[in-house]
């Protein structure tokens, strides 16, 4: 068949999707596998009916490319694409959507607050700022209700750095999701389907040198260490294991997704989200757990391939 590897967009995670969608042609290619790379823009629609490919992969992070935009564009065109519908695409990537999901099925996720930008002009933005840190305590997190990559993800250590890091947050999006913050352990937790349903792969333990994992630290060589598998309880193994798969089922994901979490001292999983276009870059976690598990990102994603035709969807 030829895919489409759609990468690139125009969200500010352009430049991982790039890195992305480069990686996973080339293992494609390793696999025999006809590969065009399209650069996603405004042309998507009309180059999907003209070229009409036999499926695609959406190698796309962040805005269109994981809210389920792109993925309606390829439903109505009845093209057949790796990865989970535009429903689902939807409420994956609304992390306090998600949250809720997954909190409802009695998995522990860091407490937490909404915050859209009109709160702070209907309140008076001192009284929210005093309400966040009361009800949350310090240190704190926040982030834009919807993103990847860590932009615009803050750890706010005193109430003094607040509206600052609140300014940062809200370049991002009209939401800021506001979460308590948990000492622990992160680890990445990737689902893959198969006939048997979804299965947790081994976790991959996120170890960033200078304690915080952000833009820099995911997609630089060797400012993170990686431990693969996680250096855990083997019922701690079995808990994130059963976090991750969860969440796939309950925000009704497909063919792959990675669930990021974090293990409190006291062994506690707490979901923070979940990922339905997970980064493939050198630094990922995704490809890491592959091959862990004793595979690879081609020979993974050729059989998701080979199932999305097979459905037709
Ligand atoms: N948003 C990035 C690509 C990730 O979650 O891997
Ligand atoms: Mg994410």
């Amino acid at each position: 068949p030829t895919v489409a590897v759609l990468a690139g967009g125009l969200s500010h995670e352009r430049d991982v999707s790039l890195r992305s969608g480069r990686r996973l042609s080339v293992a494609l290619r390793d696999q025999g596998i006809t590969v065009d790379e399209w650069d996603t823009d405004s042309g998507l629609v009309a180059r999907l009916r003209d070229e009409r490919p036999d499926a695609a992969v959406i190698a796309l992070h962040g805005g269109e490319g994981e809210n389920g935009s792109v993925q309606s564009v390829l439903e109505m065109l009845g093209v057949p694409f790796v990865g989970t519908s535009s429903r689902s695409c939807r409420k994956a990537w609304d992390k306090p959507i998600a949250k809720a999901l997954v909190a409802g099925a009695d998995f522990a996720t860091p407490d937490w607050i909404v915050l859209p930008h009109s709160t702070f002009r209907e309140l008076g933005a001192q009284a929210v700022l005093d309400a966040i840190v009361d009800r949350l305590g310090l240190p704190l997190m926040l982030k834009p209700d919807e993103g990847g990559s860590a932009l615009g993800t803050q750890v706010v250590r005193n109430a003094a750095e607040l509206p600052a890091a609140m300014v940062g947050c809200f370049a991002y999006g009209d939401t800021v999701l506001a979460e308590r913050f948990i000492d622990g352990v992160e680890v990445a937790v990737t689902v893959l389907e198969g006939e048997a349903g979804p299965r947790a792969l081994p976790a991959v333990e996120i170890v960033p040198e200078n304690g915080v994992y952000d833009y820099t630290a995911r997609y630089t060589a060797g400012l993170t260490d990686f431990f693969t598998p996680a250096r855990l309880s083997e019922e701690t193994v079995k808990a994130v294991g059963e976090l991750a798969v969860g969440a796939h089922r309950l925000l009704g994901l497909r063919d792959i997704s990675r669930t990021d979490a974090i293990v409190a001292s006291d062994g506690t999983v707490y979901f923070l989200e979940v990922n339905s276009s997970p980064g493939l870059t050198e630094t990922s976690t995704v490809p890491m757990a592959l091959e862990a598990d004793g595979t690879s990102l081609g020979a993974v994603f050729s059989g998701l391939i080979s199932r999305a035709v097979e459905r037709g969807s």
